[in-house]
Order: structure tokens, then C-alpha cells, then sequence
């Protein structure tokens, strides 16, 4: 079976039942992407599928070939960070980092989608993100700090290109 992961495509052997998860850290050997709970509950796992946030430890293999899956290691371009994992930097948002592959993998998906999230939208969409340290306001503080930093970048092409 073919998975196209992070604009690659991999040869993988696993049941089609198989959750993402285990295919992509055991046979991609992207192993950014973290176990939690195993039952869709704490976010851990998050990936994209196509663009959409999904929980990987409860996405069969079948259900993403054919799909662009997208992980942790997928957003930077090349050596250049994305703007949310620099913000994550200069927020210092982790504190033991379990679970923040799958938090920026969250707030990537909801800034595709709404480049400048209220509070609200933030809450609504990181709710399935569960972060046992408590860095919920930092995670807050680095998305915001992220939508700024593209907008502004978005902006500057604009300029350059007008
Ligand atoms: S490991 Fe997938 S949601 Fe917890
Ligand atoms: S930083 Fe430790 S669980 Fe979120």
C-alpha cells in the first residue's frame, strides 16, 4: 500500500485496519506524532488528513491512502520553522511536550481555515487537545502570536508582488 505522507509516498505493509498512528511511526518512522490515550480523547495523535485535524490513533490505514496526510514534521519548509512552531519557541509553550505535536498540528488546521481566530475559535477548535501540564494559555498566546506573524507575511508578498 502506498501512503503519501508529508508530500512522500511510503510503501507500507499493515492491516488495512491498522491505525494511522502505529504506520506512521513504526514503518514512515515519523515518530513526532505521539500515543496518548489510543481512544480519541486526548489529541495526542493528531495529523492531517487532507487538511483536516483527525486523530490518528483512531484513523484505520485504509482511510487515509489516497489522502495527503500531513505530520509535525511536514510544515516547516525545509529549515525555515512555520510560524507556529517559532512562536512556540518564543512563547515557550511546551513544558514536558507530550502533547504539543498534536497541539500545533490542531492550530495549523484551524489557521488554514480562519487566519485570525477569536479567543472563541481557539477554545472550539483546540477543545480536543488535551494538554496535561496546563500550557492552555501559552498554546493561546503562540496561536495568536502565529496568525500575526502570517498575516503580516501575507502581507509583505502582497506589497513585494504589487
Ligand atoms: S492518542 Fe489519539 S486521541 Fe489520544
Ligand atoms: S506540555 Fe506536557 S502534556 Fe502538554
Amino acid at each position: 500500500m502506498i501512503l503519501k505522507v508529508n508530500d512522500k509516498n511510503h510503501e507500507v505493509e499493515a492491516d488495512p485496519a491498522t491505525p494511522l498512528l502505529w504506520v506512521i511511526r513504526e514503518q514512515c518512522g515519523l515518530t513526532g506524532t505521539k500515543f496518548g490515550c489510543g481512544i480519541g480523547q486526548c489529541g495526542a495523535c493528531t495529523v492531517q488528513m487532507d487538511g483536516v485535524a483527525v486523530r490518528s490513533c483512531l484513523t484505520p490505514l485504509q482511510a487515509a491512502v489516497d489522502k495527503e496526510i500531513t505530520t509535525i514534521e511536514g510544515i516547516a519548509s525545509g529549515t525555515a520553522l512555520h510560524a507556529l512552531q517559532q512562536a512556540w519557541i518564543e512563547e515557550q509553550v511546551p513544558q514536558c511536550g507530550y502533547c504539543q505535536s498534536g497541539q500545533i498540528m490542531s492550530a495549523h488546521a484551524l489557521l488554514a481555515n480562519n487566519a485570525s481566530p477569536t479567543d472563541d475559535d481557539i477554545d472550539q477548535a483546540m477543545s480536543g487537545n488535551i494538554c496535561r501540564c496546563g500550557t492552555y494559555s501559552r498554546i493561546k498566546k503562540g496561536i495568536k502570536k502565529a496568525a500575526a506573524e502570517l498575516a503580516l507575511t501575507s502581507t509583505t508578498k502582497i506589497e513585494n508582488n504589487g
